[in-house]
């Protein structure tokens, strides 16, 4: 085809997707089936208008279109690739490391339970080898979760579900690609294939893909710091990095380029965010959002036009056989949703789903473009055998319009009938409550304007009238309506409160005050609330704010590296995190404040207000005690992160402020951009944040130790050698009662509580603590635990005995101390 006819084919096809979404919002039809039957038709025209010869047979247009010179590669190497980065982008890294368990699982067990029962299924009954009726069942083992999704969102499912089915899709395409892919290889291998190959295959092609789509992600993510906020050259990054890391992990080192893609994505998600400025990162985003909407539609309408040249020469047996399909892909479905789903629910991996919810799920299992692909791939692979061939074309593709065209039409009926699209009783109740505030701040806003205008009294009341009729009938509908009990309402007034905490989040984000990273945690965090009260009312509320500020595994990962080999960087940034989070949880509660009096108070009632500001107040408190302990043992750090926060915070005003004069015209272009550019400089110095001194450095650490006050220069730096600085956390159980001596500490900042069973006693700065096990070789007489954030010296036993030896004076004092401790624990 010339260049031009080329180009004309490329701008219909847009035209033609781009109408799919009005059209079928228009008509109420799922937007994946109008773009299947256009493609469908578009297929059978132009079969028509050529074979008919209607057209000349060279009319390389209507040629085009009844045999799309599309081969498998560019799906493969072209559309892939972009949706699979594109999901991958999408994820948030934070809350897929919480839930990896239920989503691996899901997403390998679904795959590979569909792939075997749909296999063993067909195998009677198709006359074809096992391995071709398992390829088959990997070929529609994927599903499309876009549909299912969408419903999710109308109906506003629990954000952990959309999160689970989310995730799974995206790792399910890339299980099901890997397991294709070892299929072809037995189906067009002549050699018989070594057992123990194949299964080691299944090991290392994915974990050789994952690693070379996190190390070229990783140096990509360097590249973009390096370039500096230029949002033209970071996105041109973000889209080479995809295309680059499939060739080279399939071509170069055969590993599984799609799960060398997922990763890659899922890297630079949890990476870009920190390296970039939000609104660049934003903008990379949307330019991937309208990118992966191009793949998807594309693939998806030419896969359509496909269809009837796949479908063609279709027989009687092929019927039986799909409807054998259909029967055992609903099967599997059922097994994972209605078996495996509940178990993870009683593990506690997973929330639990309704039953309605996952009929849904069921039902909505739609198949969509990468089965479609995938069907084209063996197509087009000469080495297949022929009847392998026709039967994945032929039912791969029947499967996916049955899909489209049973399921999906039936799905908003399904939950229609499941009472899914309704408002339940309690959201009536809210939506009444809503719009009576709503209707109420109309009125007055409009009685203040009047006023301020001069505008004419009656006139104005006339114009009000109405407002303050609707609002007291729907205040009156809400009051009739007793459906909610206190502890309902209040649930739901947790759940806008924490809504509200989004947003208000978000809008730190957006002035660049908070880093990315951190927005996304906090964001993270306030989702949990939010599934929390949803779930469990005000009990879950309490439970995730807890949460989000408890220790986590993170905090004793670096703790363990801290104790067991001196490693203190992870350390040190978990903490310069945590402080971070705390400051900010501390000035997102105060914002929160007037929303709980000014919103929450005239929609729920002031019980619920109540109930709210204590929920509230008992956050505050919390934080102001998990960061009263780090001040204690940090103050300079705090105070240097909340210069940051004030320095960030002046520079987004200032960014508004320039902008706003340049609207209006009161500076120049020139001068704007001068400024601009003053603004973003300093942006980027205040995106490093301040590191974090452990301030675990021996020799300083021995300097302040009163007991070493007497020792000169030589026998301190002798001293440093035999002391180990260590940190610990408020509530470690530094030493156990009754446990023989290995140690003492120093405390050289922070504070202990001995609690020898019968007394207990505060020690703090300077003091010594478990040397009378040492000196005595007696049991530990007491339960020593760290009140707050702590540095000590550690002194192994051997080195305590040599440092006592070596310094009498030290030795008689630390004695001393011993004996008077024990004098005033066998007196009681
Ligand atoms: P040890 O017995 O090795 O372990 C527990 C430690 O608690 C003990 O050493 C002392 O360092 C400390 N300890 C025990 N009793 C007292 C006390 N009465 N006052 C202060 N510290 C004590």
């Amino acid at each position: 085809m010339d260049t031009p006819s080329l180009v004309l084919v490329f701008a219909a096809l847009l035209t033609a997707i781009a109408l799919t979404e009005p059209v079928a919002q228009a008509i109420r039809l799922p937007a994946s089936v109008v773009l299947a039957a256009t493609g469908v038709g578009v297929g059978l025209i132009a079969s028509l208008l050529i074979y008919g010869g209607l057209v000349p047979p060279d009319a390389s247009i209507a040629l085009f279109f009844a045999d799309p010179p599309i081969s498998s590669d560019l799906f493969i190497y072209v559309f892939l690739p972009t949706l699979l980065f594109h999901s991958a982008l999408g994820m948030d890294m934070h809350q897929l490391a919480d839930d990896a368990v239920p989503v691996l699982l899901l997403a390998v067990i679904a795959v590979v339970l569909a792939t075997l029962v749909i296999g063993l299924a067909l195998w009677p009954v198709s006359g074809v080898p096992l391995v071709a009726c398992l390829l088959l069942g990997c070929v529609v083992a994927t599903t499309d979760p876009v549909a299912v999704i969408g419903i999710f969102k109308d109906v506003g499912a629990p954000e952990r579900l959309v999160r689970l089915v989310e995730g799974e899709s995206l790792l399910n395409d890339a299980a099901a690609i890997t397991m294709f892919v070892v299929f072809t290889a037995i189906l067009t291998q002549v050699t018989a294939l070594d057992g123990t190959v194949v299964a080691l295959d299944f090991v290392v092609i994915p974990l050789g893909g994952a690693l070379v789509g996190f190390v070229v992600a990783r140096a990509f993510a360097g590249l973009i710091a390096f370039v500096g906020d230029n949002r033209l050259v970071e996105v041109s990054l973000s889209l080479a990095l995809p295309y680059l890391v499939y060739p080279v992990a399939e071509q170069i080192f055969h590993l599984s380029g799609v799960i060398a893609v997922v990763t890659a994505g899922l890297t630079l998600a949890s990476t870009g965010p920190a390296r970039m400025t939000p609104a660049a990162w934003k903008y990379l985003k949307g330019i991937w959002d309208q990118l992966a909407f191009w793949a998807s539609t594309l693939i998806f309408l030419l896969a359509a036009i496909l269809i009837p040249r796949l479908i063609g020469g279709i027989t009687w047996f092929d019927g039986v056989a799909l409807v054998v399909l259909v029967i055992a892909s609903l099967v599997a479905r059922w097994l994972i949703l209605f078996v495996v789903m509940p178990l993870l629910a009683a593990a506690k991996w997973s929330p639990p789903v309704s039953r309605d919810y996952r009929l849904v799920i069921l039902w909505g299992g739609l198949r969509g473009a990468a089965t479609l692909a995938l069907a084209l791939a063996v197509t087009e692979n000469q080495a297949m055998p022929a009847e392998v061939t026709r039967f994945v074309a032929v039912l791969a593709t029947g499967f996916t319009l049955f899909t489209m065209l049973v399921q999906g039409l039936t799905m908003r009926p399904l939950m229609k009938s499941l009472g899914l699209n309704r408002l339940t009783p309690v959201d009536e109740v809210l939506r009444d409550q809503a719009i009576a505030v709503a209707y109420t701040r109309v009125a007055d806003r409009i009685e203040k304007s009047a006023e301020a205008f001069r505008l004419d009294a009656p006139l104005t009341e006339a114009a009000v009238a109405t407002y303050r009729a609707r609002g007291r009938s729907a205040r009156n509908a809400a009051d009739g309506a007793s459906v909610l009990s206190l502890d309902d309402r209040i649930a739901l007034g947790l759940v806008a409160i924490a809504g509200r905490e989004r947003e208000i989040v978000l809008s730190h984000a957006g002035d660049g005050t908070v880093s990315a990273e951190l927005v996304e945690r906090l964001l993270a965090e306030a989702r949990s609330r939010i599934d929390g009260a949803r779930l469990k009312g005000r009990a879950g509320y309490t439970a995730a704010a807890a949460e989000a500020i408890a220790f986590t595994w993170r905090d004793r990962l670096a703790y363990r590296l801290h104790r067991v080999f001196g490693y203190d960087r992870l350390l040190a940034r978990r903490l310069a995190d945590r402080t971070e989070e705390l400051l900010l949880h501390r000035i997102v509660l105060e914002e929160l404040a007037p929303f709980a009096r000014d919103d929450i108070g005239p929609v729920f009632g002031a019980e619920v207000q109540d109930a709210i500001e204590a929920a509230l107040d008992e956050r505050r408190a919390d934080v102001e005690r998990g960061l009263d302990a780090l001040r204690l043992q940090y103050p300079d750090y705090a105070r240097a992160l909340e210069t940051r926060f004030l320095e960030r915070l002046g520079l987004a005003v200032e960014l508004t402020e320039v902008t706003a004069l340049a609207e209006n015209g009161l500076i120049n272009a020139e001068v704007e951009r001068d400024l601009l550019q003053e603004v973003a400089s300093g942006q980027l110095r205040a995106a490093a944040r301040p590191a974090l001194d452990l301030g675990l450095d021996t020799r300083a650490l021995v300097d302040r130790q009163p007991l070493f006050a007497g020792f000169g220069p030589a026998e301190r730096a002798a001293l440093a050698q035999a002391l180990r600085p260590v940190f610990v956390y408020p509530g470690h159980r530094l030493i156990r009662k009754g446990e023989r001596g290995d140690a003492a500490y120093l405390i050289s900042s922070g504070a202990v509580e001995v609690d020898t069973g019968r007394a207990v006693f505060r020690l703090g700065r300077g003091d010594v603590v478990g040397e009378m096990a040492l000196l005595t070789g007696q049991p530990r007489s007491g339960d020593v635990t760290a009140l707050g954030f702590c540095a000590l010296l550690r002194l192994g036993k051997a080195d305590f005995d040599r440092v006592l030896e070596g310094n009498p004076a030290l030795k008689r004092t630390v004695e001393e101390i011993a004996e008077e401790r024990g004098r005033v624990n066998r007196e009681g």
